[in-house]
């Protein structure tokens, strides 16, 4: 069973979102590609993003206020020509995704003139969001899918799991750490392949399937972080998870979004008794910050001691709620509520990744070869906390430099004629029961120990209970091979980072709240994990 299959190409890409899909239409006329990716192609997050993108289209906004709102809202240690790198190549980048026949939504305006319909998000000093009504996300991604099925060049692998790179001075043929392929778990004929390539492109997404309460779909388990670190690359900000303040708060669907472009469009945060609470906490209300915004919530709910809180955009007319988010409407029906009458529970939930693997502008992480897109990554761009519809953008505009990198260094790239086989045992492991109750274990621990609020005492505690998990998880993976382990693998070791990030940042600041330091620090700088 094991080490059966041997692919070899010029480049790997390992997932499906906006940024892998990108990756993979640039490269594919020039090389030849393997796109995998662990699930059905659209299951990542990039397939639910609602707002959509930022970028500069408003002939009165600039790429100067862009900068300045991200770096305001990223608390102070965004990496400032990384965020000028982003900002000034995003129109372009955009406009690449256009002509690969992705819609965004248009409005005529009063003189007659076509133009883009800008919608607004917290943190934006200006109209700056691209959308396609409620569901930009699943625009982009059904088109690059079909992009991507129909390329000649593109082999395109679902329910592939990528487990570890494989790393040339690891496998003894020279002493350099360069990325020569990597051995992934294929989930339909239980069995390990090999895949060999000559730069690898990790394309994962983030890791906020640690929390108990999250907007991600399942697949976001930081499999990337957690592979990237154990072949040797560093990692930073990895305590600044973002908490989206309007998830709804629902028996029956527990991770649903309810997008900030409501509050955007008018919508107001509530309590149960029509009373706005956001003016109390600050000047931009509604609009402020997500970081903000959630702390406000969970202060509110705390001091109250209430199950949720309450999104209204009752005030507005039905027929523009349903028009800008006929998705949220249509769902919220089904769930007996009405966006256009009700007020709709609300909580905050784990939703976003800050940190991550460390990258130069060319997406080029500490092991050569080897590039990380995303949010799987560290760019600089996003300081303490990511800015609304900054994410997406990040993913093109890193496809972009990381596949023109790659095209300009890649003819003086070999592959290695061998690589050794993997030999583990695959899925006779009957305990999976168990695995499962490691699975909600920690998930739990990290929303109780690590969520909006902290103490170094229950990081520590956080801490303590990951070191006896991953005694038992390194138990079982010498031996077996399944799905469940492997991500439970990974989430364990990317919770033990997050935690080791936020023991070492003694203030508070964006996504990072610690009662022990409340306050900020002068200097400070992003956190950096060195393997
Ligand atoms: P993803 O889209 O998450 O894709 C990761 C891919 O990697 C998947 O295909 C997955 O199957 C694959 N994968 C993971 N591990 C492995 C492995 N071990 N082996 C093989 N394949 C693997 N951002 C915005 O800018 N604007 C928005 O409007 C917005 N709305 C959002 C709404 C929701 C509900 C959520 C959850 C996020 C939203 N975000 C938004 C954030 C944004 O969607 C994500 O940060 C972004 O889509 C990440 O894209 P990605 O390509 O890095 O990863
Ligand atoms: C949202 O639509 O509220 C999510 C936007 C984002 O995460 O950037």
């Amino acid at each position: 069973m094991n080490g059966l299959t041997t692919y070899c190409t010029d480049i790997l890409i390992i997932g499906s979102g906006i940024s892998g899909l990108s990756a993979a239409l640039r490269l594919a006329p020039f090389y030849r590609v393997i796109l995998i990716s662990k699930d059905i192609l659209n299951k990542g997050a990039s397939y639910y993003a609602q707002g959509g993108i930022a970028a500069v289209f408003d002939e009165n906004d600039s790429i100067d206020s862009h900068i300045e709102d991200t770096l305001v809202v990223g608390a102070g240690i965004c990496e400032k020509n990384t965020v000028e790198f982003v900002i000034s190549n995003a129109k372009k980048c955009i406009e690449w995704l256009v002509d690969q026949g992705i819609v965004f939504d248009k409005e005529v305006t009063k003189t007659g003139i076509v133009k883009y319909h800008l919608t607004r998000e917290g943190g934006h000093s200006y109209r700056r969001i691209l959308h396609h009504a409620d569901a930009t996300g699943k625009e982009i991604e059904t088109k690059l899918i079909n992009l991507v099925l129909n390329h000649t060049n593109v082999l395109v692998k679902e329910f592939c799991v990528a487990i570890d790179f494989i790393i040339l001075n690891e496998i003894g043929l020279s002493n350099s750490t360069r990325v020569v392929g990597a051995y992934v778990f294929n989930k339909k004929h239980k069995q390990i392949e090999t895949i060999k390539a000559k730069a690898i492109i990790l394309a994962t997404g983030g890791a906020a399937k640690v929390y108990k309460y999250t907007t991600n779909p399942d697949i976001s388990s930081g499999d990337g972080i957690a592979m990237a670190w154990r072949a040797g690359c560093r990692v930073a900000n990895l305590e600044f998870n973002q908490f989206h303040p309007t998830c709804l708060y629902h028996s029956q669907s527990r991770n649903f979004l309810l997008t900030e472009a409501l509050r955007g469009e008018g919508a107001y945060l509530k309590r149960y008794d029509g009373t706005r609470f956001m003016i109390d906490y600050d000047y931009r209300c509604e609009l402020a910050p997500r970081d903000i915004v959630t702390l406000a919530i969970n202060k509110e709910m705390k001091f109250f001691d209430l199950d949720c809180l309450y999104l209204d955009i009752t005030h507005k007319p039905a027929v523009f709620i349903k028009e800008h988010f006929p998705n949220i409407y249509r769902k919220l029906i089904k769930l007996g509520l009405d966006l256009t009458k009700d007020y709709i529970p609300i909580v905050p939930a784990a939703h976003y990744t800050c940190g991550g693997v460390v990258v130069d502008h060319t997406g080029m992480t500490d092991i050569k070869n080897l590039y990380a897109i995303g949010e799987v990554s560290y760019t600089g761009f996003h300081g303490a906390n990511r800015m609304a519809s900054n994410s997406l953008l990040e993913c093109l505009v890193y496809a972009w430099s990381s596949s023109r990198n790659i095209i300009k260094t890649i003819k003086d790239i070999v592959n290695v004629p061998v690589l050794p086989d993997f030999c583990k045992k695959i899925d006779v492991f009957n305990e999976h029961i168990v695995i499962q109750h490691y699975f909600r274990e920690l998930r739990l621990s990290m929303w109780n120990y690590m969520g909006i609020v902290r103490t170094t005492e229950c990081l520590e505690k956080a801490l303590y209970y990951i070191s006896l998990l991953q005694q038992n998880v390194f138990y079982y993976t010498k031996f077996y091979i399944s799905n469940d382990l492997l991500e439970l693998r990974n989430l364990v070791q990317v919770s033990e980072l997050m935690v080791r990030c936020a023991l070492a940042r003694k203030e508070s600041r964006g996504t990072h709240y610690i009662l022990n330091y409340p306050k900020k620090i002068k200097n400070s700088g992003p956190t950096i994990l060195v393997p």
